[in-house]
C-alpha cells in the first residue's frame, strides 16, 4: 500500500484527485490537510470532510491549515472553481468538524510516526508544506517522497503569463519547499507535475459519460454543450451525480476562456503519480522560483543543463498517455460509484 499525507485547494479537480484516491485500494489516505487556495482554507475544510461524508469515509482525518500564505494576503479563484470550490455541486455539509491539529503539525507529526514511508502529495500552494518545514527541518528525510501539482516551465502560465496558480498564490512557500527538498537522494527527488504536462489531461464529457456507465449510473449522464449553463445531472447516483454538476463548472469555465468544451484535470494526474510515478516521463531540473520580478514574481524556472551549479532538486513530469490515464481514471472512479 501507499501511505499518503494528501494537501489540498479543495477545488473542481482537487475533488476529482480526492475521488481517485478514495477508489484506490493501494491509497492508504493518512489524512487531508485543508489549504487555502481556490477558496478560503475554511471552504476547502468543508468541501473536504463532505466528500468524505459521501463516500462513507468518515474515518480519514481533515486538517485546517493557515488562512493566508507566508507573506502576501490569500488570493481565491471562484470563477474558475464556482462560488464554494465545487463547481455547481451541493454537496450536503459534514456534521463533523476538522481536527484540532493544523495541517503543518499534522504534516511534522505524521512524518515523524513513520519516518521514510509516507509520499506527500499537494494540489494547491505550498502554504502547510512550507510551515511544515520550519517546525521540522528534518522533514525531507522523513518522507518516501513528495509529488506535486505545480509550476509551469516551457508553456504560457494559466494565472500571468508565466505563472501557474498553485505556485503564484504562495511563491516564497514554494521557494522554501524546492529549496529545503534539495538535500534528498535522486530516488527520492520530489516529482513535479506542471501545467505542460496538466493541460494535455483534457476531460471531456465524453469520459463523464463513461465513468457514469461504469458506475452504471441510470440515466447515464449526457452533459452536452447545448444545455444551458448550470445544467443540473439527473442521475439517482450520488458521487456521479455530485462529480457531474462541479465538473460541469470547470467545463464550461474552460469554454468561456477559449479553451474549448473541456477541463484540465491537473490534480487527479498528480494523484495517480503519487500512487505510480512511473505514469510520467520524468526530467531532473534544478526548480527555483522568482521572488522579484514586476512581471514573473511565482515564476517557476528549471535550470535542465546544470547552468546554476546546484545539481538536481526535482524530477519534472514532462510527458505521459493522457487517454490510459483517463481509462484508469474512469475504471476506478466508475467502479467506486457503482459500490
Ligand atoms: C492548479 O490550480 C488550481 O486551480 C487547480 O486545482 C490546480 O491544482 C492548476 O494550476
Ligand atoms: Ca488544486
Amino acid at each position: 500500500s501507499v501511505p499518503l499525507f494528501v494537501d489540498v485547494d479543495t477545488g473542481i479537480d482537487d475533488s476529482l484527485a480526492l475521488l481517485y484516491l478514495l477508489a484506490s485500494p493501494e491509497a492508504e489516505i493518512l489524512t487531508i490537510a485543508s489549504t487555502g487556495g481556490n477558496v478560503p482554507v475554511a471552504q476547502v475544510a468543508a468541501n473536504n470532510l463532505a466528500w468524505l461524508d459521501l463516500c462513507g469515509r468518515t474515518d480519514i482525518e481533515v486538517t485546517v491549515g493557515s488562512p493566508t500564505p507566508l507573506r502576501i494576503p490569500l488570493r481565491t479563484t471562484e470563477d474558475t472553481h464556482g462560488p464554494q470550490g465545487i463547481g455547481y455541486a451541493e454537496l450536503p455539509h459534514s456534521s463533523r468538524g476538522p481536527s484540532d491539529r493544523s495541517s503543518a503539525r499534522a504534516w511534522v507529526e505524521i512524518a515523524r510516526e513513520r519516518p521514510g514511508s509516507v509520499t506527500g502529495l499537494v494540489t494547491g500552494p505550498l502554504t502547510n508544506l512550507a510551515l511544515a518545514l520550519r517546525l521540522e527541518p528534518e522533514l525531507p528525510h522523513l518522507l518516501k517522497r513528495l509529488v506535486v501539482m505545480g509550476g509551469v516551465f516551457n508553456h504560457p502560465g494559466n494565472t500571468t503569463p508565466t505563472c501557474e496558480w498553485n505556485i503564484f498564490v504562495d511563491p516564497e512557500a514554494a521557494q522554501e519547499v524546492f529549496a529545503a527538498f534539495s538535500v534528498v537522494p535522486a530516488d527520492r527527488r520530489p516529482l513535479i507535475c506542471p501545467l505542460d504536462v496538466t493541460e494535455t489531461i483534457e476531460m471531456r464529457p465524453e469520459h463523464l459519460r463513461l465513468l457514469a456507465q461504469a458506475a452504471g449510473s441510470e440515466p447515464a449522464e449526457l452533459i452536452t454543450e447545448q444545455d444551458p449553463p448550470g445544467t443540473r445531472s439527473r442521475t439517482s447516483n450520488p458521487i456521479v451525480r455530485h462529480l457531474s454538476d462541479a465538473v460541469r463548472f470547470y467545463l464550461e469555465f474552460h469554454r468561456d476562456h477559449g479553451q474549448g468544451f473541456l477541463a484540465h484535470m491537473h490534480d487527479p494526474f498528480a494523484a495517480a503519480l503519487a500512487l505510480n510515478p512511473g505514469l510520467a516521463v520524468t526530467r531532473p531540473a534544478t526548480v527555483d522560483v522568482e521572488l522579484e520580478g514586476t512581471l514573473t514574481r511565482g515564476t517557476t524556472v528549471a535550470d535542465w543543463t546544470g547552468m546554476w551549479g546546484r545539481g538536481p532538486n526535482a524530477d519534472i513530469a514532462v510527458g505521459t498517455d493522457p487517454a490510459a490515464f483517463f481509462d484508469h481514471l474512469i475504471e476506478r472512479v466508475g467502479g467506486f460509484a457503482a459500490r
